[in-house]
């Protein structure tokens, strides 16, 4: 007989892949059955996110977690003891108004998406299915399209390029398997030319190269001649994906292109993204304004919305309000999900909601700094979001998430759908049809 009322909580600190410490949470149900999980941490936040709760003092660089440890331990915990695993709204709504602050600073955003994640691992477990399974409930689902990083810039490579994400995503593939195989091949590729341009300095944050270029444009031009060189039309079957992260260098005042040497105000920066659109096979831009600047978010949607997606992160920080208002204004065309940015499983279900009823694009996202926690990966199938980002294609803490989804894709045989083009849908009729 199965019982998912909570029995017990127990905090602890762990080490995140940036080697930096962060909060695991395990969850015991009073049938016996555990859940657990580990807070992610971004580098380049959005200021709307929920604010993970950190020591500071000089330990660690200030960013030790005894305090979001204790929250879980002395504060949750007891708080949550008794509380049915199977109800994750409720869960979720205890939790939140235990914080009681709009920034979930008190008992740290960090606490409350480890637990939220663990309760929702051991009330899966509790009803005998795979997470994905549990939070589908018998609605179709789809594959994820994954973007992944080949070049990593921006925050996460002490800002050696500007733009943060250069991505590679494969929407002709036939199946998310066939998508990693030529991820491999164009990675493989890029790190070629790379060395061979004696460019070959390592990785970033998320494990894409080291982006050693002279200009923004040089990562594009590397990029699309790897996908190239790796066999592959540009385009027709591999787009580029950018992360523009513009907030990390500039707000409507004025952008600062370091490695570009130029300042540049709103427009000046919509027309370069809108120049490279032009010339390289971009399907996708996310944050390409910074997230304050709305008219010019609506103006870079206007303007290019129709043939690429354009997706807010720091714009939206995965909040099913500002969705609402993206999807009234027009300002972008698909959302960012990421939990911990909201806090709560609920909350980032909400925000994934809300870009669905807008027609949005929607794609769960890891964060910069990751663990072994593939989580997102079954998010990403469960919520049919259509769309997984986890940084590049090394290190364990991306292939976990990417192995994840290929045990899901395994485990759904012939019923597997991957979503592929499907995910695009504001890309207009005409422009697809000559990627067919
Ligand atoms: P972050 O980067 O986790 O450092 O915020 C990821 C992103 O901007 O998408
Ligand atoms: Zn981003």
């Amino acid at each position: 007989m199965t019982d998912a009322r909570i029995a017990g909580l127990h905090g602890r600190r762990v080490w995140d892949s940036r080697g930096r410490p962060t909060v695991e949470v395990e969850v015991r149900l009073v049938d016996g059955v555990t859940g657990r999980a580990i807070a992610p941490a971004g580098a380049s936040t959005g200021r709307g996110e929920a604010l993970d709760l950190r020591d500071g003092g000089d330990r660690f660089g200030g960013l030790d977690v005894h305090r979001a440890v204790g929250s879980v331990n002395h504060e949750i915990a007891p708080a949550l003891k008794d509380h049915d695993a199977g109800d994750q709204a409720a869960v979720d709504r205890l939790l939140a108004d235990l914080d009681g602050t709009p920034d979930r600073s008190r008992l740290g955003g960090n606490a409350l998406v480890a637990t939220s994640m663990a309760v929702l691992h051991a009330a899966a477990a509790s009803a005998g299915v795979p997470l994905w399974r549990h939070l589908a409930g018998g609605r179709p689902v789809r594959v994820p399209l994954p973007e992944i990083q080949i070049f990593g810039g921006g925050a996460h490579a002490d800002r050696r390029v500007d733009v943060q994400d250069f991505m590679v995503v494969c929407p002709a593939a036939g199946s998310f398997s066939e998508a990693l195989d030529w991820t491999a091949e164009i990675y493989r590729a890029a790190g070629a030319l790379m060395r061979k341009a004696g460019k070959a300095q390592g990785v970033a944050d998320e494990g894409g190269f080291w982006p050693a270029f002279a200009s923004n444009e040089e990562a594009l031009e590397t990029l699309t001649r790897a996908i190239e060189s790796a066999g592959f039309a540009p385009s027709a079957q591999v787009g580029i994906s950018l992360d523009v992260a513009a907030s990390q260098f500039g707000s409507a005042d004025g952008y600062r292109l370091a490695l570009d040497d130029r300042t540049l105000d709103t427009s000046a920066l919509i027309d370069l993204l809108g120049g490279w659109i032009e010339q390289y096979p971009i399907l996708s831009v996310e944050d390409p304004v910074g997230e304050d600047d709305h008219e010019g978010m609506a103006e870079f949607t206007r303007r290019y919305g129709h043939r690429c997606q354009v997706i807010g992160d720091d714009y939206l920080v995965t909040n099913a309000k500002r969705v609402e208002a993206a999807a009234t204004g027009g300002t972008v065309n698909a959302v960012l999900v990421k939990p911990n940015q909201a806090g709560t499983v609920t909350e980032a279900f909400e925000a994934l909601r809300a870009g669905k009823d807008a027609g949005f694009g929607t794609v769960v996202s890891a964060r910069s700094g990751e663990s072994e926690d593939v989580t997102i990966a079954h998010l990403s199938v469960g919520w049919d979001a259509g769309q997984l980002k986890v940084g590049s294609f090394t290190r364990s803490e991306r292939m976990a998430k990417w192995n994840e989804v290929l045990r899901i894709e395994e485990s759904l045989g012939a019923a597997a759908e991957f979503s592929g083009w499907s995910t695009f849908p504001f890309i207009t009729q005409s422009v697809n049809a000559t990627r067919q």
